[in-house]
């Protein structure tokens, strides 16, 4: 049978393609590079990506999914007819699925310590108990495994009925809902004693820790959280119908993404210099100290669950996408073979993650590149394949796609003024091209003498 994929409303889409990019990347994975990066300066460069690259970028995706109305793969073939470039699309596709293997897993832990809290396990611990506890639950090979397979399953079951059903309805309040937890957090994060340290941390920018592995990581940093170049975006915009306002719904999801990036950061880094803890915690930062942050407010608990509910919820979203891009292509439309499809990639995910899951455990010794296997997985992602895959697409747009056509198509339904088109033109064809190849080539060691 043939599916109807349309998004029913305009906030529909922008909620699912906001879903999308709303997820670890801005929660959990900005305050932990962030801290092992050096702080303010990370998160000036970041910005500067995401408006320079990452916003231009999202736009380009936008674009080429809404003009063809295509799938991820078949969309770089109605532009480029006889060529190689649907490469683009393979290469998304491969990205979300080594992506979704080890998202899942951390998706798994908020799943644990959701499940933790409710039965009052996490009530009144210090926070070195915090601390030891969710080491203790992450090196766990069956909790963590499980865990996983569960957040899997979640994303499977959405995916194989058609996102847009699952997503649009949930995230109307669920979005609003999230935002409002964090000033809740922010507000008692920010008066703790000492709390000013961390606010300099995130904020006042120490250039001289820049280095190229950091500048690389904000890169890769700006392309994840907005989950650009991987054609997700090229996806989720195929379903909208033609007339819709495209750089508006780009701005107001880079806007959406850099606010939830601050607040996260608000939240975690003044709590951790008040507790006299290393920024540099790596991946468990987050779930080693807001914890404790909760736990000095009144029903800190109850507002412990609501956060992780809708932490959890946010990640879900993510999820669905990067499934999403593989199944499209996959079944062309026809539902049962969604089903089918959705169930058979999703489960090889799962098993391709365990490793991943285990590296906070048993494995923990094995390493790659120097990397424990969940490192390895996520640098070739975030540090190598996103940027590559942004790239392609910074080539693509303003090779094969004629101006004036892109001109047409981001007029359609928006007022978007000459200057802003040529600004944005330039950015696409010049700045993001040169500079990601740059940064690539400055961590390959090319400058250095
Ligand atoms: N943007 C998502 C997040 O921040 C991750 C993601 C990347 C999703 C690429 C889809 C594609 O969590």
């Amino acid at each position: 049978m043939k599916e109807n994929q349309q998004w029913s409303s305009k906030l529909g889409f922008i909620l699912a393609a906001a879903g999308s990019a709303i997820g670890l990347g801005a929660i959990w994975k900005f305050p932990y590079i962030a801290g092992v990066s050096g702080g303010g300066a990370f998160f000036f460069i970041f910005l500067l990506f995401t408006l320079l690259l990452g916003l231009p970028l999202l736009l380009a995706e936008f674009l080429i999914g809404r003009s063809t109305q295509k799938d991820a793969i078949e969309s770089y073939k109605s532009i480029a007819p006889s060529s190689k470039w649907h490469s683009i699309g393979y290469l998304g596709m491969i990205t979300c699925f080594i992506l979704l293997s080890f998202y899942s897993v951390i998706g798994g832990w908020i799943i644990l310590y959701l499940v933790k809290t409710i039965r009052g396990d996490l009530d009144g611990l210090s926070q070195q108990e915090y601390g030891e506890l969710f080491g203790a639950t992450i090196s766990d090979p069956v909790l963590s495994i499980g865990a996983h397979l569960i957040f899997m399953i979640i994303t499977i079951v959405v995916v194989a009925m058609g996102v847009q059903k699952g997503i649009e309805r949930t995230s109307k309040f669920m979005m609003p809902a999230l935002f409002i937890l964090f000033l809740v957090l922010i507000f008692r994060s920010v008066t703790l004693s000492g709390a000013m340290e961390g606010v300099q941390f995130l904020f006042y920018p120490d250039f001289s820790k820049l280095t190229s592995e950091t500048i690389l990581a904000a890169l890769g940093q700006s392309f994840f959280t907005l989950s650009v170049g991987v054609s997700v975006m090229v996806t989720y915009s195929s379903y909208l119908p033609k007339d819709s306002n495209l750089s508006q719904s780009a701005i107001s999801i880079v806007g959406m993404n850099i606010m939830i990036v601050v607040l996260a950061g608000l939240a975690i880094f003044p709590a951790v210099f008040s507790f006299g803890l290393e920024p540099n915690a790596g991946p468990v930062l987050l779930f080693n100290v807001l914890p404790t942050v909760f736990n000095q407010m009144t029903f800190g608990m109850v507002f412990f669950v609501a956060f992780l509910l809708l932490f959890l919820f946010a990640s879900l979203t993510s999820a669905f996408s990067m499934l999403e891009i593989i199944v499209s292509v996959l079944s062309k439309g026809d539902t049962k073979a969604r089903t089918k499809w959705s169930w058979i990639i999703g489960l090889i995910i799962f098993a391709v993650g365990v490793p991943s899951a285990l590296s906070f455990g048993i494995w923990s010794e094995v390493s790659i590149f120097n990397k424990t296997i969940f490192d390895a997985a996520d640098y070739l992602v975030s540090n190598i394949l996103m940027p590559v895959g942004a790239l392609l697409i910074s080539i693509f747009v303003p090779m094969k796609m004629k101006k004036s056509h892109l001109y047409d198509e981001l007029t359609k339904g928006n007022a978007l003024s000459k200057r802003l088109f040529n600004v944005w033109y330039f950015l696409m064809k010049y700045v993001a091209p040169i500079a990601i190849f740059l940064v690539l080539l400055d961590v390959l060691g090319v400058w250095k003498r």
